[in-house]
């Protein structure tokens, strides 16, 4: 049986930093209401001059430097982003021109807005264990501070830019949960709660891209809830216990929302990705940004078994299983 197995990972960050204090000065809030609620400090906030495609090429380079690839060894390109460069052409055709990838490679754009890499990464596990493609670049990429009304405090502290890229590719496994790669990735979508978390416009509506609306209070408990779930699902589809998995690679929205399902896996908080505090919640590119973290921090054995989720606006949410 063929395993998608990760090759390599890169994550990029614009330069600038936007501090809660920084926040503090041109609106009503302060550093210890978003640190107590959300666990942010920071967040990134991509150049005038820098586009959605620009930080997914910066993450896509590092990723192909860690799997020591050229991008002429890639067959695909899918690009997970709710915040895309133009309404079309797809920011994967740019990102596959800007890398110079070979004409013809397949490139398209995902959007499950937050659960949107775990979409892109299980569609991209299938063409691997079809035949369809042998390596493929999943990228999560976003410049969602451009979809923020800076007046409204209860949006535009928890937001932030970045990207994540990783490369899979495809190897001969045994077809049992001792495999490298993907072992199962499991997605869910509620359309009819899209009220709780959308924009106000939209390329075949208004026109623009409108601006970020959400009712915070209940994205949270259907967020606890979700993952919870999805995280069962998991277990149970690969016949294994919670003290199996040794890394949870969660999206990073909130640290509480973190906590409680690294709580509800019984998993300690050092086996648990965090990474909100530096970057806010980059939406699609929070798992890939945290499995860069995993790596360049050498967290991650061989071995090791992860379970990669995210909940967003859809209502969408997923999870995946990895073995490193
Ligand atoms: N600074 C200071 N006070 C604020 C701010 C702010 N930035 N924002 C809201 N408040 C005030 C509110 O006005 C309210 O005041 P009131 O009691 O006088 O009316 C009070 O703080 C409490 O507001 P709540 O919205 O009830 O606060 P809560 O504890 O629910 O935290 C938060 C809000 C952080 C948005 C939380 O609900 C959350 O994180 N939800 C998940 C949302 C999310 O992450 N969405 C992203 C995509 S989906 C996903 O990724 C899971």
């Amino acid at each position: 049986m063929i395993r998608s197995v990760v090759k390599g990972v890169g994550g990029y960050l614009p330069e600038k930093v936007v501090t809660n204090d920084d926040l503090g000065k041109i609106i009503e809030t302060n550093n210890e209401w978003i640190v107590q609620r959300t666990g942010i400090e920071q967040r990134h906030v991509a150049a005038d001059d820098q586009s959605t495609s620009d930080l997914a090429v910066e993450a896509a380079k590092k990723a192909l430097l860690n799997a020591g690839m050229d991008a002429s060894d890639l067959d695909c390109v899918i690009v997970a982003t709710t915040t895309p460069d133009l309404t079309f052409p797809a920011t994967a055709a740019s990102v596959q021109a800007k890398l110079g990838m070979r004409v013809g490679t397949i490139a398209f754009d995902v959007q499950a807005v937050c659960s949107g890499f775990l979409y892109a990464l299980t569609v991209a596990n299938s063409f691997i264990v079809s035949g369809q493609s042998k390596r493929v670049l999943v990228i999560g990429a976003e410049v969602m501070t451009r979809l923020l009304d800076w007046q409204d405090r209860t949006t535009c502290v928890l937001f932030g830019d970045g990207a994540g890229a990783i490369i899979l590719e495809g190897e001969t496994g045994q077809g049992t949960g001792a495999d490298r790669g993907i072992l199962s990735t499991h997605l869910h979508s509620d359309g009819a709660n899209q009220s709780l978390l959308y924009t106000t416009g939209g390329a075949g509506t208004s026109g623009i891209s409108g601006k970020i609306s959400m009712q915070g209070r209940e994205v949270f408990k259907h967020a606890v809830q979700r993952l919870a779930e999805v995280a069962e699902e998991t277990l149970v589809a690969n016949n294994i216990q919670k003290s199996d998995i040794t890394w949870l690679v969660p999206h990073q929205a909130n640290k509480r929302i973190i906590e409680a399902t690294g709580e509800k896996l019984g998993l300690p908080s050092d086996r648990v990705i965090l990474t909100v505090a530096k970057h806010a919640n980059t939406s699609a590119a929070s798992v890939p940004l945290a499995l860069a973290h995993g790596v360049e921090n050498n967290l991650f054995k061989p071995g090791d078994l992860l379970l990669l989720e995210a909940m967003g606006a859809g209502l969408t949410w997923g999870a995946a299983l990895l073995r490193w």
